[in-house]
């Protein structure tokens, strides 16, 4: 299959230096908040990378939860092949990519598990079939589907008239920000750059060559 003239041409609005937050925080909340305004499907899905113990880099998309102070939030299984990559090497890599409007977000960081009341608060909001099937899902190992289905079945059974237990191999990852590049597409491939780098508790912002 050959794509090769499979082009795009960006003619949204350009992003400058003097309009930008003093906080990427900020910036990201500013350009999330557009994408769900917008109504893109998934505004909040990220490819989250990590490298696995034979150093090759794995990605696969999350869903980020929240995003405060200089963090970014996502859940998962603790036991999953991402968790153990963190386990090892908590050095991440984020990108969020909403095509609708040119723009693409890169974070770096470190991801730390959140404290488990967060993890148990967000557990509980979630709807009940969702929590069952955190608990019935050993993620990322080598599963039989029927096997899944009657685990599945069992746990319905066993928390038919009680809450489903809070899983101890569930929760959040918080990822502290070190650097996030904002990347909006302009036409003839002079896209806007701009990397935030930290020092200190400062923020440095330089523009980047497209
Ligand atoms: C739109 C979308 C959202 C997803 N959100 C999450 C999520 O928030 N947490 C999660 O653990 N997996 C999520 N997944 C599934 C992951 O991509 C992945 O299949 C799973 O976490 C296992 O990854 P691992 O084996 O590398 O740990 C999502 C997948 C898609 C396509």
């Amino acid at each position: 299959m050959d794509l090769k003239k499979v082009g795009q041409q960006y003619e949204r609005q350009e992003l400058k230096r003097e309009t930008l937050k003093d906080s990427p925080i900020e910036q990201l909340e500013e350009w999330m908040q557009l994408a769900i305004t917008a109504k893109i499907p998934y505004a909040n899905a990220a490819n989250l990378a990590t490298v696995d113990a034979n150093g090759y880099p794995k990605s696969r998309i999350i869903l980020i939860k929240e995003i405060k102070d200089s963090s970014l939030v996502f859940f998962t299984n603790y036991n999953s092949a991402k968790a153990q990559d963190i386990e090892r090497n908590n050095k991440v890599s984020l990108n969020i990519y909403w095509k609708e409007l040119d723009r693409q977000v890169r974070v770096t960081g470190k991801a730390h598990k959140v404290p488990t009341e967060e993890s148990r608060e967000y557990f509980y909001s979630r709807p009940r079939e969702s929590q069952i099937s955190a608990i019935a899902s050993n993620q990322s190992h080598i599963v039989d589907k029927s096997e899944l289905y009657d685990k599945v079945q069992e746990l319905e059974l066993l928390y038919k008239d009680k809450p489903v237990e809070f899983p101890n191999f569930w929760g959040g990852f918080s990822i502290d920000v070190e650097s996030i590049e904002f990347w909006q597409g302009r036409p003839n491939r002079l896209h806007d750059r701009f990397l935030y780098s930290k020092s200190g508790q400062n923020w440095s912002i330089d523009r980047l060559a497209p």
